[in-house]
């Protein structure tokens, strides 16, 4: 059987974002004008997931609400004959089937990952973290479908890092399979750039057998409290074998603020709409910013 479930853990604090998420969740803060978690739900639902579990905290409503018809707002683009931004609401609300479950207290993600393990059963399933945004021609999900489809064992997303960023992650010991594939060895979290075993890091996307629920059940909490996934990895890669997937696409580390300006950037100059008139004025920009000429800027404001 294929993979049809998937979990996106979104019940974490978004510390680095405050004060914006002091009452609304980062996963909601839009790049140009999609929400970062409609970005992810895309990517899992063009990999042919149908059924989706969030996992929410508190102040996380407005998420709940986004999924959902909104009754109001559609009359009212209905009668004002707005009919293709009608169809976009209704899109949004039609795209999968999305549950809800609280994580009460954030435990981290391996917690929240455990607290959804009565939704997702005993069948192989996905993680999406909502602040990696990946733009890829195939859906990485859909990548590590591929390589499940395989090997039938757990997969995880990796993708190089420079040495500098490296302490930011989860890093795979591994050996090399075919190209893109990776037997993980061992995982190290957040290590020092001197100790890490590669600079294949794991990044937010994960195909998981059930086994991983009963590892995480077994997985004590680190020194700040939190239950870690890549310890619960740890345990599972005991019992069976972990495979890692290094993805082709372009990865914005949304949940920074430094990944979400570059995403924002980036997507809006690949939208018609904007890309002309924002180019100019990133001209301008450079310019005034950074000391460089000022190229072609006739219509610049
Ligand atoms: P992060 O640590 O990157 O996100 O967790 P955060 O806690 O929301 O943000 P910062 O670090 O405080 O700025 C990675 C993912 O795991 C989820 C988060 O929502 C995010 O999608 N998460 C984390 C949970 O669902 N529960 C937790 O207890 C921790």
């Amino acid at each position: 059987m294929s993979i049809r479930k998937a979990i996106f853990p979104a019940a974490g604090l978004g510390t680095r974002f405050l004060p914006a998420t002091k009452s609304s969740p980062k996963e909601m803060l839009p790049l140009v004008d999609k929400p970062m978690i409609q970005y992810v739900v895309e990517e899992a639902v063009k990999s042919g997931i149908k059924d989706i579990t969030i996992v929410t905290g508190r102040r996380k409503q407005a998420i709940e609400d986004f999924f959902d018809i909104s009754f109001e707002l559609e009359h009212e683009l209905e009668k004002k004959g707005k009919k293709e931004l009608l169809d976009e609401m209704k899109q949004i609300s039609n795209m999968a089937v999305v549950s809800y479950i609280r994580q009460k207290e954030p435990l981290g993600l391996g917690h929240a990952i455990w607290v959804a393990r009565d939704l997702v059963g005993s069948e192989t399933f996905a993680v999406l973290l909502g602040d990696d945004i990946i733009d890829s021609e195939v859906p990485c999900l859909k990548q590590m479908i591929d390589v499940y489809n395989k090997y039938k064992c757990s997969v995880l997303a990796v993708q190089r890092v420079a040495k500098k960023d490296i302490s930011k992650y989860g890093v795979i010991d591994a050996h090399k399979l075919e190209s893109n594939v990776y037997h993980v060895q061992d995982m190290v979290e957040k290590p020092e750039a001197s100790n890490a075993p590669s600079d294949l890091a794991i990044i937010g996307r994960y195909i998981l057998t059930p086994e991983i629920f009963d590892c995480l059940e077994k997985t004590k909490e680190d020194k700040s409290g939190e239950i870690q996934l890549t310890n619960g990895l740890r345990l599972l890669r005991k019992k069976q074998a972990i495979y890692a997937c290094e993805f082709e696409g372009e990865r914005y580390d949304a949940g920074s603020k430094i990944g979400f300006l570059k995403a924002t950037v980036e997507f809006a100059l690949k939208r018609d709409d904007l890309a002309g008139e924002f180019k100019e004025y990133l001209k301008k920009m450079a310019a005034q910013y950074l000391d460089l000429p000022v190229l072609n800027t006739p219509k610049s404001r």
